[in-house]
């Protein structure tokens, strides 16, 4: 199969009417869509990423009133988290209408909502005229895509086309909040922090008050994010020749390559990238420096641990 690689929303929205799977831009990292209601566009996606199939997908719209098509349950306190956070980096999960084939959600009996803050991808969305069910636009298990080269560095030929745009702006993906209960929780940290959430929702709790044995978030019991080198944390006696290093401070010793960052910000920004690089230039292993986890750098802590645990 030969990918197309387009700036065009109507050739991209053309390309997905007949039944292709199309990349596309987002502030948090590239997606791999297809219309939510063609299971055999889906399957299509689960096969170019090689992804598990009890792994569920977030369906992405462009008018908050496709809330509709996908749930007859949004609790109150899902209303105040969308007032407040769509569009944006942020996901809820809520029960839904059986409409929505089970493909799209591996079974489950809910659905991950989320409208990207990127006029590309709602542009695209919206000419499709129906919500796009969208993976992460890697293959399953490396590490998310922030740019259009690295999507097609992982599939091409696997998939129809890419919508090209630019660099996404936050690098990590979206934060991930169980909307099914009595109160909300996070199921994966991202870039809608903790701290934000709690300002319009108090009553929410941490992903970290969840049963780690029992995963509700299907995804977080694969592999995820990792590189082919190896990760760790960064301790001043590293073994550094061979390696490299990312972090804010910079370190005691030489690496032979070695990224600085400003902030927990631009740490989210460039750390896929940076593991991809590292990959590009065969370099086996990764170190991390540790930053407190608050704001944004509880989610790059998070992707960290699950690039070392591996
Ligand atoms: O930022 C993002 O969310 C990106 C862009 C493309 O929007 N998408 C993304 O999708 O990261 P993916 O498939 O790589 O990760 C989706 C995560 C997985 O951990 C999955 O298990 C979880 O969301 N998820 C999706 N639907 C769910 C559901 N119904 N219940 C629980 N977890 C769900
Ligand atoms: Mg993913």
């Amino acid at each position: 199969m030969k990918t197309i690689i387009t700036e065009s929303v109507r050739e991209a929205a053309g390309i997905l009417r007949r039944g292709g799977i199309v990349a596309f831009p987002t502030e948090t990292v590239y997606g791999l869509g297809a219309p939510i209601f063609n299971p055999s566009s889906i399957s299509r996606i689960f096969e170019a990423k090689s992804r598990p199939a009890d792994n569920p997908l977030i369906a992405h719209i462009s008018d908050l009133s496709q809330i509709e098509d996908l749930t007859e349950f949004l609790p109150d306190y899902g209303k105040r988290i969308i007032d407040a956070f769509y569009p944006g980096p942020l996901t809820i999960v809520v029960r839904k209408k059986p409409t929505v084939p089970d493909i799209a959600t591996a079974g489950l009996d809910s659905v991950g909502i989320r409208m990207p803050d990127q006029t590309l991808a709602r542009e695209l969305i919206e000419a499709a005229g129906t919500p796009l069910v969208a993976p992460s636009a890697n293959v399953s298990g490396k590490p998310s895509p922030t740019t259009w080269q690295a999507v097609l560095e992982d599939l091409d030929g696997r998939i129809d086309c890419i919508l090209k745009g630019e660099t996404t702006r936050y690098g990590l993906e979206s934060t991930v909040v169980d909307c099914t209960g009595g109160a909300p929780s996070i199921l994966r940290r991202g870039a809608v922090t903790f701290e934000e959430l709690k300002t319009v929702v108090p009553e929410i709790t941490d992903v970290a008050d969840n049963d780690p044995d029992k995963p509700k978030s299907p995804g977080l019991k694969h592999r995820h994010y990792s590189p082919s080198a190896a990760v760790a944390f960064y301790t001043p006696n590293a073994e550094k020749s061979e390696s490299a290093y990312i972090g804010i401070a910079v370190p005691s010793c030489e690496f032979r390559k070695a990224k600085i960052v400003n902030d927990a910000g631009e740490y989210a920004r460039v750390l896929y990238e940076f593991f991809r690089e590292c990959d590009r230039d065969k370099i086996d292993k990764i170190y991390c420096e540790e930053i407190p986890e608050t704001g944004i750098g509880a989610a790059v802590m998070d992707r960290i641990r699950r690039a070392i645990a591996r």
